[in-house]
């Protein structure tokens, strides 16, 4: 070898050596040491207590809960546009959950998404969200879980093709889109308005199904609350591209998010019931300062936007004379619950009202139409029937579009006959899955769900 050769060759070295440290540092993280789980009665009460409403306001449940499974033992199939990935085992079950977890390890896991182990996790666990939650919230989150009853249930495997199946892929992702500056509170805002953006920010995630993704499944924060998806529904934008019929104010998100229901705005249904589901059971102070947050994210709407539903009904017969099958199903099927002012459980919103009809994606209404709204045992809550059953999907689509041309002052939807057939499939996976309006009278949190 020449000298220059063997200079060069020299630099190849010491480049590609600091390249593989670099990865390693990068992708490489030690296991925790495991522990002897922890006896539940060394756990404080009221610290438990605190964890299980911090559990509820960050859905953790949802996730880590298959319907007719044991509550926390995970197995639940989170669908993604790389394949399925399986929520884990968060009971405290030493071999297949996380018993032999120190409160050190759980912590790196909500704030780096890295397991026991030292392996990097899917965000679909939101944990990019979950870097702003305190330690204290974290300690309490821990008590909360190492006090639940321990479930026997080994991982389920993931469904994803390469490169997407190998775990340190994932140190890249976060490279790119993991932050870590933990929610700083704005002194110029009230501590209401602090305590909802701490929440809405870190632990309840709203922007995890309310803000667009990028093609790697980043959140899109140029476009934070702009609207996102979710298993075939559609999260509503919530900033000022609303499309609410009626402008969202702190005390109406009070209402739909702690009670599920307000009369300008209806009833929350889908992904979103398990939201409110939980939101119902936690302390008011906390709902009360996610809406305070949230109305401050809306803005000031357009002025044209107000009213809008109560106008939209004066083209009721343009409407009908252009579709006239959509006109008489309406007429038929519709309009005694959602025109004759009854009170609930049967009395619909005016259509004119509702984000369903007014947003630019039919998929909500047509999930709505087709599974209806289902009654919560023990309480006065929202019915409504599905008509998956009584309507054919041409008559659906008439319905649909007839529903936009009458009720909204936007322009007409296209492919709503694809979007009804898509709705027929998925409702089967959501009937499985939905809880419905509010998931039920006793706490949501200690139930498995049925
Ligand atoms: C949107 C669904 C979703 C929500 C909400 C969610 N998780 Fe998860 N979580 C997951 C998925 C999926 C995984 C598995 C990720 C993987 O395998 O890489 C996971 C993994 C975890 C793990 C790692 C467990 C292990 O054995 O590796 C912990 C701990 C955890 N979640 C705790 C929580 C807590 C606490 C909450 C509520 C504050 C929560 N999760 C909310 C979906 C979710
Ligand atoms: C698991 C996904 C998910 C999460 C997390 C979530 N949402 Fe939603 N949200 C939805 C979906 C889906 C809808 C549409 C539901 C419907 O059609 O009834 C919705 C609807 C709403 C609406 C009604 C908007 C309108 O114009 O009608 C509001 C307000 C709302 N969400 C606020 C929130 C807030 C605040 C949070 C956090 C505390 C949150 N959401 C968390 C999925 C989610
Ligand atoms: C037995 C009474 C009843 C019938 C019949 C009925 N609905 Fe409903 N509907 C309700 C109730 C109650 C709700 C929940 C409260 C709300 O959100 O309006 C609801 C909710 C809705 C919503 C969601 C409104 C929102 O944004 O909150 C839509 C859209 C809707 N219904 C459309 C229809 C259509 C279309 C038909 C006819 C095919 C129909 N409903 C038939 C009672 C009924």
């Amino acid at each position: 070898m020449t000298r220059s050769a063997r200079i060069i060759a020299g630099i190849v070295a010491v480049v590609l050596i600091a390249a593989v440290a670099a990865a390693f540092a990068i992708v490489w993280r030690p296991a925790f040491a495991t522990i002897d789980p922890p006896a539940p009665q060394t756990f404080d009460a009221a610290l438990v207590k605190k964890g299980r409403d911090l559990a509820a306001i960050g859905n953790c449940n949802d996730c880590h809960t298959v319907r007719g499974g044991r509550n926390f033992a995970g197995g639940l199939p989170v669908p993604t546009p790389f394949g399925t990935i399986f929520s884990s085992n968060i009971t405290p079950e030493p071999e297949t959950g996380i018993g032999r977890w120190s409160e050190a390890a759980f912590q790196r896991a909500m704030r780096s998404g890295v397991n026991r182990e030292g392996q990097h996790l899917y965000p679909t666990f939101p944990y990019d969200h979950f870097t702003n939650v305190s330690d204290e919230d974290d300690r309490a989150l821990y008590a909360f879980l190492m006090t639940r009853q321990p479930v026997r249930a080994p991982a389920r495997e993931n469904q994803l093709s390469f490169p997407f199946n190998q775990r340190f892929a994932i140190a890249g992702w976060k490279l790119l889109f993991l932050r870590h500056d933990t929610h700083q509170p704005d002194p110029k805002q009230s501590a209401e308005w602090n305590r909802g953006a701490y929440l809405v920010e870190g632990l309840a995630h709203c922007g995890a199904c309310h803000t667009p993704r990028n093609a790697l499944g980043a959140e899109r924060n140029s476009a934070q609350f702009a609207g996102g998806d979710v298993d075939n529904w559609h999260a509503y934008a919530l900033n000022d591209q609303s499309h609410s019929p009626v402008p969202w104010t702190a005390d109406a998100l009070f209402a739909y998010l702690r009670d599920g229901f307000h009369p300008d705005h209806g009833t929350a249904r889908g992904p979103m019931a398990e939201v409110v589901s939980n939101l119902s059971s936690v302390p008011s102070s906390d709902v009360r300062a996610i809406a305070v947050y949230m109305a401050g994210v809306s803005g000031t709407p357009a002025a044209d936007r107000k009213g809008q539903g109560e106008m939209a009904l004066a083209q009721g017969k343009t409407a009908a004379q252009a579709n006239a099958a959509g006109a008489s199903i309406y007429a038929a099927a519709c309009a005694s619950c959602h025109e004759s002012g009854r009170p609930l459980p049967y009395g619909g919103i005016n259509l004119g009202r509702s984000t369903a009809i007014s947003s630019p994606d039919p998929r909500n209404l047509a999930n709505i139409v087709l599974s209806g709204v289902r009654a919560v045992e023990g309480e006065r809550s929202p019915i409504m029937p599905g008509f998956a059953v009584s309507m054919n999907d041409e008559q659906a689509t008439a319905l649909l579009n007839y529903l936009r041309a009458r009720f909204s002052n936007q322009p007409a939807w296209t492919g709503v006959d694809k979007t009804v057939q898509d709705a027929r499939r998925a409702q089967t996976v959501f009937l499985q899955t939905s809880p419905g309006p509010r998931n039920a009278p006793a706490d949501p949190m200690q139930r498995d769900k049925p």
